[in-house]
């Protein structure tokens, strides 16, 4: 598929007044998604698990304008109140998606946005904001179609929030989205996220995600940056051939449900996407000491229960901690006498695996 094949038929009619709401989630990648070329395209292929209780909730009353005017017209919402400083960046969305929803100029818009996570909590909310509104621009699109294959509409709808922000395109379907071509990886594509199509052992449904909130301050370095400057990054090229040699390997691993190799890829990729950081030029360290206390205590734990829980890390020094269900009763336990202490306020959120966007 093409760029081109998102580009809409005529529509049959464009409704006067309506509103759409959806639920989105936030994921957490396994093999990270870190670099990206023109449009948003990764540089190496990533893949997540979808989770069920971080998520965004976004509504969008749409009202025909009398006229047509050049620029976007739209009021945004944040938990309730008017937030004009989110404004360029849904500004900056609209315009990059615009040739794939033409109706947008059509509109003014009403978006009333919350996240089901304490803002500024460092968890990153614009992989559940930006597919919350692609899905609500591609439901309105939805009713203006004659025909709209549920395949065609997931595809367009990763590629919109794509659009928006890279990691978006994996929060639409779950438990497990790839996003990047691979050759491992049938129907993969740079374009948009796709639905893991292998078989997965029991052992990762229900998967545990409990999240460390270690530090909930501005992130000194975005991840638009942190992307930039894995161009000319002295490792790119051992970087990018790494996470497409371990997206194979997971593959096996997740039909096999072998743990151990699951833990081995996960903590060196969250272990690599940090060291990236590291050894790019501006250098910098986004996790902090109390990061690693808790990968510490997550190894010595490990070693003597014999259980499978392991870390994973974002762009930020909060940590995942990753475990099956059948451990939960001996691991969560552990976290709450041992790894509590090191989150600020002793604040962290239960997540697992989840299924995907909802509609509201
Ligand atoms: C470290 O999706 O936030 O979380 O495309 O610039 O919006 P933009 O970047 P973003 O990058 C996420 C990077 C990551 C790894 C991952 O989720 O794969």
């Amino acid at each position: 598929m093409s760029e081109k094949d998102f580009i809409p038929a005529p529509y049959i009619l464009l409704k006067e007044e309506g509103e759409v709401s959806y639920s989105s989630p936030s994921n957490i990648a396994l093999v990270k998604y870190w670099g990206k070329k023109e449009n948003q395209i990764p540089a190496n292929p990533s893949i997540s698990f979808t989770l069920a209780a971080c998520v965004t909730k976004t509504s969008v009353h749409y009202k025909k304008k009398n006229n047509k005017a050049d620029a976007f017209s739209f009021d945004l919402f944040f938990e309730g109140e008017v937030k004009e400083e989110f404004k360029p960046k849904i500004n900056t969305f609209l315009k990059r998606i615009e040739i794939y929803l033409p109706f947008l100029k059509e509109y003014h818009f009403v978006i009333k946005t919350s996240n089901s996570f304490p803002h500024s909590s460092g968890i990153a909310s614009s992989a559940s904001g930006m597919s919350a509104l692609a899905l609500c621009f591609m439901e309105m699109e939805r009713t203006f179609l004659k025909t709209l294959s549920e395949e065609h509409f997931n595809r367009k709808v990763s590629f919109l929030a794509r659009l928006g922000s890279g990691s978006a395109c994996r929060s639409i379907e779950g438990p497990l989205v790839e996003w990047g071509e691979t050759s491992s990886m049938e129907g993969s594509s740079n374009l948009f996220g796709i639905k893991y199509p292998y078989n997965v052992h029991e052992v990762f449904s229900n998967f545990h995600d409990t999240i460390l909130l270690v530090d909930k301050g501005e992130k000194q370095v975005s991840s638009t940056v942190g992307h930039e400057l894995m161009h000319g990054h002295p490792f790119a090229t051992q970087r990018f051939d790494q996470a497409h040699s371990n997206l194979e390997k997971l593959k096996s691993i997740l039909s096999e449900g072998d743990l151990d190799s699951f833990i081995n890829i996960v903590e060196s990729e969250a272990l690599t996407l940090h060291a990236m950081m590291m050894t790019s030029n501006p250098y910098f360290i986004l996790m902090k000491p109390n990061t690693l206390s808790i990968i510490n205590e997550i190894w010595k734990f490990r070693e003597a229960s014999k259980t499978h829980v392991c870390f994973t890390l974002d762009a930020g020094a909060n940590v995942h901690v990753l475990y099956p269900e059948n451990e939960k009763d001996i691991v969560f336990p552990f976290i709450k006498d041992k790894l509590v202490s090191y989150c600020q306020n002793g604040q962290y959120i239960c997540d697992r695996i989840g299924l995907g966007a909802k509609k509201l």
